[in-house]
């Protein structure tokens, strides 16, 4: 009877140590589906940061944006209202990460209202044009 009864109080322990694993593991499972942690400019704002910035946004961007940023490019496609830039309000979201996702993954969806710039641009290409977005915004009136 007392064999039994310790044979019970082992396979109880097992099954407690078995529940208290599957939670924790449901824990990090559940922290993983969280997705990636948020990304972090990894540049620094600088006057040389904009600087570069400016030059790419002057080169790509400024035909459809507008060289203020203010959506009015001489050369946006017809029909097309390509986004203030420089109003500090953002349909796609507005901190840095998410400003890089947009010009990065471009806008969908298909066809693409913008196309993705993360061929030909580099991410630090991306992070200082959102400098230079960030210090446009900054001096707008
Ligand atoms: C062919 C025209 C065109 C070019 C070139 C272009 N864009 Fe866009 N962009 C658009 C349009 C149109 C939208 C608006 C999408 C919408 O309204 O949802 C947009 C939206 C954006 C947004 C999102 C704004 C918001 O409110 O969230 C960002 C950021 C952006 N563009 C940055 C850039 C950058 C940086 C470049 C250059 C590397 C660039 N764009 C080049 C057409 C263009």
């Amino acid at each position: 009877m007392i064999r039994r009864a310790s044979i019970l109080c082992v396979v109880l322990a097992l099954a407690g140590f078995c529940l208290a694993a599957a939670a924790a593991s449901f824990t990090a499972l559940s922290l993983e589906a969280a997705g990636p942690q948020v990304q972090k400019n990894p540049i620094p704002t600088s006057p040389d940061s904009i600087k570069a910035g400016r030059a790419i946004y002057a080169k790509n961007c400024a035909g459809c944006h507008g060289l203020q940023g203010k959506g009015d490019g001489a050369s946006a496609p017809k029909g097309s209202t390509p986004a203030n830039l420089a109003a500090g309000k953002w349909k796609h979201g507005g901190t840095d990460a998410e400003i890089f996702k947009s010009i990065e993954e471009g806008i969908g969806p298909k066809p693409m209202i913008m196309k993705p710039w993360g061929e030909k641009l580099s991410d630090e290409d991306i992070w200082n044009t959102v400098n230079f977005l960030r210090d446009l915004a900054k001096h707008a009136k």
